[in-house]
């Protein structure tokens, strides 16, 4: 572990299928007014919904309803929760919902009282906060981002054609959330699969980095193998309840920032990701995974030492008789064939991408310098190319 850190993480989880039962206890730490975050009808559906307004009565909150969080949450939106939110004068916001609501309860949590234009100040410029920051709770449906237990945000702006993440402080995180694994079990398959390859990305993004031998490569490794395993089962039987709680729990550790500890980490893969998101509004995940393969095979002759480690050690490729390039390229391809196990989007042009958007896509896309090659605007434009 070279380099120094400081690592504190003050989100309080409460995880299993009695998990809801820890809210009433945490809602007492704060004030009457709850602002309840939620997307576009699933919670109502499930029950969920009824559950957490029955808490939220019994506990004698006044409550301020914040509904149709869309996936990728828009500034627009970010505008109409500040506005619920300094109106009412709320003192929680309490998300329930996927990473979309928890990023949005964030976005809102910084911008609520601040004066500035929190896209222009948080996103475009990328300061910190400086004044009053609304606490948030999450009660989670959805896994994948991470967002429960981190400081991401991810803001999509449609008008100016740009998705940016502002990772904030720990004084951002959750202070609580709650991770019961069945409030998953009623996600379509499409959005089971796409969280399955966030996670894996996530978890990716952060590996691809430096050739040190740090514990943080082990922990990586070992999520690895667990994701690889309980997606093989969860795929064949989504109402794998083992399956799905390992899932759940793996999304949990792949971003909640200890993996990355003596990491440069990469992020290459979620900039490309997000631009596409930016101009097709397509789901999280499917970007990741129409991209990756792509990036990775033109950034391997850079880093080929890590690819042939995570060839062996996390996907079990016998390395005899074979050179180390070798090794490191039947990695990937077991990856690539793992991923058309889950039905992953393989494409660009299967996410609505046609090739006039793509000077554009490359154009929004930033340039991170951690991993094991700094692209250039033309490289940016032929992994695009490639992934078309
Ligand atoms: O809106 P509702 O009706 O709830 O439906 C949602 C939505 O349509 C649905 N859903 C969620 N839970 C469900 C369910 N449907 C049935 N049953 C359930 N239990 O699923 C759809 C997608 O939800 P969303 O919250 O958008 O998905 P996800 O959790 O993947 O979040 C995506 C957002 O998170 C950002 C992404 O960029 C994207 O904007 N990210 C946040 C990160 C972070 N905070 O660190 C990192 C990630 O890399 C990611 O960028
Ligand atoms: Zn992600």
């Amino acid at each position: 572990m070279l380099g120094n850190f400081t690592y504190h993480n003050p989100t309080r989880l409460h995880f299993g299928p009695e998990a809801l039962s820890h809210l009433a206890g945490e809602l007492k730490n704060y004030g009457p007014r709850v602002q309840l975050i939620y997307g576009g009808g699933s919670i109502k559906k499930s029950g969920l919904y009824d559950q957490v307004i029955a808490i939220l009565k019994e506990a004698g909150k006044e409550i301020f309803e914040d509904p149709g969080v869309m996936p990728n949450p828009t500034v627009e939106k970010l505008y109409e929760g500040c506005r619920i939110a300094r109106e009412n004068n709320v003192d929680l916001l309490l998300a329930v919902g996927g990473g979309s609501c928890c990023d949005y309860a964030k976005g809102v949590a910084v911008s609520a009282w601040c004066d500035e234009d929190p896209w222009k100040k948080y996103y475009l410029r990328m300061e910190e906060p400086a004044g009053r920051i609304l606490p948030v709770g999450c009660v989670l449906t959805m896994v994948g981002t991470g967002s429960e237990m981190n400081g991401g945000s991810v803001i999509t702006n449609h008008q100016e054609k740009l998705k940016i993440g502002h990772v904030f402080g720990p004084e951002v995180f959750p202070k609580f959330s709650i991770l019961n694994p069945n409030y998953t079990l009623t996600l379509p398959k499409y959005q089971m699969v796409a969280g399955i390859y966030d996670i894996m990305s996530h978890i990716c993004e952060q590996y691809f980095s430096d050739t040190d031998d740090t514990t943080s490569d082990y922990l990586m490794e070992g999520l690895m193998r667990s994701l690889i395993h309980s997606s093989r089962i969860a795929v064949q039987d989504p109402q794998n309840y083992e399956a799905r709680s390992n899932i759940m729990w793996i999304a949990t550790w792949a971003l909640n920032t200890l993996v990355a500890q003596g990491k440069t980490t990469d992020w290459m893969v979620h900039m490309l990701g997000q631009s596409v998101g930016a101009y097709t509004d397509a789901t999280h995940g499917m970007t990741l995974s129409a991209v990756s393969l792509p990036y990775y095979r033109h950034i391997l002759p850079y880093g080929v030492h890590q690819f042939q480690k995570f060839a062996v050690n996390v996907w079990g490729v016998d390395p005899a008789g074979k050179s180390d390039e070798e090794v490191a390229q039947a990695g990937l391809a077991a990856m690539e064939a793992w991923m058309k196990e889950l039905d992953l989007a393989m494409d660009l042009k299967s996410l609505g991408v046609t090739q006039d958007m793509l000077e554009g896509i490359a154009k929004g896309t930033f340039v991170m310098k951690g991993g094991y090659k700094v692209l250039s605007p033309q490289e940016i434009l032929a992994v695009l190319q490639e992934s078309l």
